[in-house]
């Protein structure tokens, strides 16, 4: 098969790159003249075999024999993530929490030990407080990700991963993944990193020295709210047997069908990102100046403890096209009934989980929960309300999140 541009950026632009990633596929009709300029979805379980089958590793993860170990659309869609986050390899998976998990499960054995950021998306909080240690008897501390004096301190001679996400989900505490990235070489450790909130080209961690990063691509990579899908993207000798384990092992595959919808999605990555954080901090501020609301966490907010790091993380330039993403949280002074009246008095903003979508959604979260002992003070006394910005208007969302300010809380 002819990959001309496998996980080679060049010198060619965000946008470019989002377009023309991985929209290869010599052998599927993509090439010669009269030719499809777009990589066909190829839905077939399997491939054809060669003359002599006989001697060939069915395992294989890169030979086109069976579509959970490669296929034409996985193909297209690992090649253009890998070049989107300056990696050397990637492999795509059926969901984020696939995705994690198939770390955890490639680079951990059992007697190991782990550093767990304390504040991260439910699943990895779940994977590292029960299942994993359960069932594998690998251990995990949980830290303030923030304090790398507490990060050093919990690190054992047993440790082989510190993991984290770069925007943490709901209270959107920022790590410093360069710093964490020293820690975790200077001691031999795999620093895994989380994402999900801030995509290419906003942020890409792996220039900032983690060996793998994460994403659920049902999210932003997607950006229409009508796939799900995961990835690991990273260094290659990291990213191999995660290929080879977790997806041809253990099945986690992604369909073609939704990797093709994500490749089709991710075309407009830059420019939805541009959209989604512009407004997200015009109604982060627009919220923030509002009396009735007690807390916005925000990382473009002056007021966020992470404000200064988040400038210099995720600043434009070579880095990227600078920014602090579409998700924040915030709460209205008041009880679970006033957050509950507020958000189903939204007409635009839409009560359902995930983000990153086109479609802004906002969901509430209570007070109670495993996690919370480890959220900041509002997040403890309100519950909070995670909302992801979306591409409407910004007039309109703001309008809508007015009226219901107003009926909701008078
Ligand atoms: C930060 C983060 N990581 C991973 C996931 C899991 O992704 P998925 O739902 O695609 O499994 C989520 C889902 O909300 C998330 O917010």
């Amino acid at each position: 098969m002819n990959r001309p541009d496998k996980c080679v950026p060049g010198s060619l632009g965000e946008q470019t790159l989002s377009v023309h990633g991985g929209n290869h596929a010599s052998g599927t009709g993509t090439d010669g003249d009269g030719a499809a300029i777009r990589v066909p979805i190829i839905m077939a379980n399997s491939y054809n075999l060669p003359p002599d089958p006989s001697t060939m590793d069915w395992s294989n993860p890169e030979h086109l024999t069976y579509t959970r170990n490669t296929g034409i659309n996985q193909i297209a869609l690992q090649d253009k993530l890998c070049a989107l986050e300056h990696g050397e390899d990637a492999v795509v998976l059926a969901s984020g929490v696939a995705g994690l998990h198939a770390v955890f499960f490639g680079h951990v054995n059992a007697g190991d030990h782990v550093v767990v950021s304390d504040t991260t998306y439910e699943a990895t909080y779940k994977l590292w407080t029960s299942l994993l240690p359960r069932k594998y008897g690998i251990e995990a501390t949980f830290v303030d990700i923030t304090d790398h004096d507490a990060v050093i301190a919990a690190i054992r001679p047993e440790t082989k991963l510190i993991t984290t996400e770069v925007i943490a989900n709901p209270t959107t505490k920022v790590a410093d993944i360069a710093a964490l990235a020293e820690i975790a070489d200077a001691r031999g450790i795999i620093l895994m990193v989380d994402s999900t909130f801030t995509p290419p080209p906003l942020y890409r961690p792996l220039d900032d020295g983690a060996g793998l990063v994460v994403h659920s691509l049902t999210k932003y990579i997607n950006g229409h709210g009508d796939a799900m899908g995961g990835a690991v993207i990273g260094r290659a000798d990291l990213v191999e047997p995660i290929r080879s384990e977790a997806m041809v092992d253990v099945g986690g595959v992604i369909s073609p069908f939704n990797a093709w919808l994500i490749m089709r999605g991710s075309v407009t990555l830059p420019l939805r990102l541009r959209q989604h954080q512009e407004s997200a901090l015009e109604l982060a501020r627009f919220l923030e100046a509002d009396e009735r609301i007690a807390y916005v966490a925000y990382p473009g907010l002056e007021s966020h403890p992470q404000h200064e790091l988040a400038k210099r993380q995720f600043g434009a330039g070579d880095r990227g096209i600078g920014g602090f993403g579409g998700i924040m949280s915030f709460a209205l002074k008041g009880d679970p009934d006033l957050q509950n009246r507020f958000v189903n008095d939204l007409k635009v903003v839409t009560s359902a989980v995930s983000v990153g979508h086109d479609e802004s959604l906002i969901v509430h979260v209570g007070t109670s929960g495993p996690r919370v002992a480890a959220y900041p003070e509002g997040f403890r006394e309100y519950g909070h309300l995670r909302f992801s910005v979306g591409l409407e208007d910004v007039a309109d969302l703001k309008a809508d999140l007015a009226a219901a300010l107003d009926s909701a809380a008078g």
